[in-house]
């Protein structure tokens, strides 16, 4: 049902009291005013913004779509109020939505002032110039601001992620080139023996005999039980004993050796008594390289394999060789940024995972989640500075993926946990944060995976829970 409205009842709304009669005709004449039933639909969400609306009695709520669910955002019966086409006035951009931001009900028997777009911007552009500008630059500056600050934030976060993975890899690389020099220098040493059977002066067949006794020694290193400090010391002593009755030369500096390859008394003396005394120093000596040339080797392996290690996460992390939106396993995303992030979690944190294995894959951008799990895995470590326990729990809750990430520290008081999703609140000091990545974090999971993210907390005891589709969403 449409109808007409006078300039004088314009007047009553505070939008338009302040204007001129004229103006109040102009908008009387252009606008109708509009009558909806209890719980019809006025606009919906989405569909192209054509009229800008004011409330003159009745009651309204808008709800926006997340998902399979409409949120009720506002619910009100104040006279005046209006929604619709708000940002017709805008100039073209491709930052400006052009469709209705949210869908509007009526709630009760409910009247509308109803402008077209086109009329409202051209109200506001030609009746309020200055205020356009001011608004247009807010509006704008703000986008702006805002997209500058995300892309400062991935450069920030991928920035301390470099440094943390550089640091990581700085300490694997640096023992291979010390695992190398030594083992070059024992080479040498091994080499330098080699000359001396060459130049016969030792007998074939005690070399032959030397042989045999020195391969089983390093199969029972490599097996060799990791001795407390203790045990190795006593063992240590008891070998120095035993080279030193036997005159063995630079007893000092083999038995550490020995004791760290495992040999005790019985296997030295089965050595005595195949190479002979004669022998017995150099047999020994050769026994120590062989020794400490096998564990050099296996330093520099698994240095390797720990930079190989990392080299992988980060590629994990970063999804490089990956298509943006797949069905992935959240551990994988999970896994990943906790090795990025080892150095930051240092040793006081204790890392516990309870991860459940049987979760069905999720539809998602790899990539974005794991700015998520960086985001609030971050915050946890900040939060405990520097110790505590960092939980992970994954588990499948209903027909949504759920990560939990715990933390024990001071918590969040009640008053703040509505606004720690705000972009730019932070209670860190200046330059800590920039008090975005929660922000980023909930636009990551709500509007691009259709997802939530909620938050309980006391101190000692604060949990970040995201839920994610295990479905893919109509509109990713
Ligand atoms: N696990 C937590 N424990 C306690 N407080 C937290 C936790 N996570 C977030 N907060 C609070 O929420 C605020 C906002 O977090 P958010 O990640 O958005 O920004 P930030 O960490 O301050 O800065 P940055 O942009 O560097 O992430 C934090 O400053 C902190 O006060
Ligand atoms: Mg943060």
């Amino acid at each position: 049902m449409t109808g007409k409205i006078t300039p004088a009842e314009l007047k009553t709304l505070f939008l338009f009291e302040a204007l001129s009669d004229d103006q109040l005709s102009w908008l009387a004449e252009r606008g109708t005013v509009q009558s909806y039933p209890a719980g019809a639909t006025v606009f919906a969400e989405g569909t192209t913004a054509t009229e800008f609306y004011v409330l003159l009695s009745g009651a309204l709520a808008l709800s926006r779509r997340v998902q399979q669910d409409d949120v009720e955002t506002i619910r009100t019966d104040q006279r005046g109020v209006y929604m619709g086409a708000t940002q017709a006035y805008l100039r073209d951009d491709p930052g400006v939505p052009r469709t209705y931001l949210a869908t509007m009900r009526a709630i009760s028997e409910s009247q509308f002032f109803v402008l077209s777009a086109a009329d409202f911007a051209t109200i506001v552009r030609e009746w309020f110039p200055m205020a356009m500008h001011l608004l247009e630059g807010l509006f704008f500056g703000m986008i702006k601001s805002h997209m500058m600050v995300s892309e400062r934030q991935r450069l920030a976060a991928l920035g301390s992620l470099t440094s943390g993975l550089m640091h990581e890899l700085n300490n694997p690389a640096a023992a291979m080139v010390r695992a190398t020099a030594a083992l070059r220098e024992r080479v040498a040493g091994m080499r330098h023996k080699l000359a001396m059977l060459a130049d016969g002066r030792i007998e074939a067949e005690q070399l032959r005999a030397l042989t045999h006794v020195v391969e089983p020694i390093i199969e029972r290193a490599a097996k060799a039980p990791e001795l407390t400090p203790v045990q190795a010391a006593d063992l240590e002593d008891d070998l120095t004993d035993w080279l030193d009755r036997h005159d063995v030369a630079a007893a000092w500096d083999l038995a550490p050796i020995f004791a760290a390859g495992g040999l005790d008394r019985e296997c030295l003396d089965e050595v005595a008594t195949t190479v002979g005394p004669g022998l017995l120093d150099q047999a020994l000596r050769w026994i120590g390289y062989s020794l400490e040339t096998e564990q050099l080797m296996t330093d520099i392996e698994d240095a390797g394999t720990r930079i190989s290690t990392l080299v992988a996460a980060a590629k994990q992390y970063s999804q490089a060789d990956r298509a943006s939106h797949q069905w992935i396993d959240v551990h994988e995303g999970l896994k990943s940024t906790l090795v990025m992030l080892t150095h930051k979690i240092g040793d006081r944190i204790r890392v516990v995972k309870e991860f459940d294995r049987a979760l069905p894959q999720i539809p998602a951008h790899p990539a974005e989640l794991n700015q998520v799990w960086t985001n609030l895995i971050d915050n946890a470590i900040y939060a405990m500075d520097g110790a505590g326990t960092l939980t992970i729990r994954t588990a499948l809750d209903g027909d949504r993926v759920l990560v939990d990430i715990g933390d024990t520290g001071p918590g969040i008081p009640p008053e703040l946990r509505q606004r720690v999703f705000e972009p730019f609140f932070t209670t860190k000091p200046v330059g800590a944060g920039t008090g975005i990545g929660l922000d980023i974090s909930y636009r990551i999971v709500v509007n691009r995976h259709g997802g939530d993210i909620s938050l309980t907390s006391q101190p000692g005891d604060t949990h970040f829970q995201v839920r994610l589709p295990i479905t893919e969403p109509p509109s990713v």
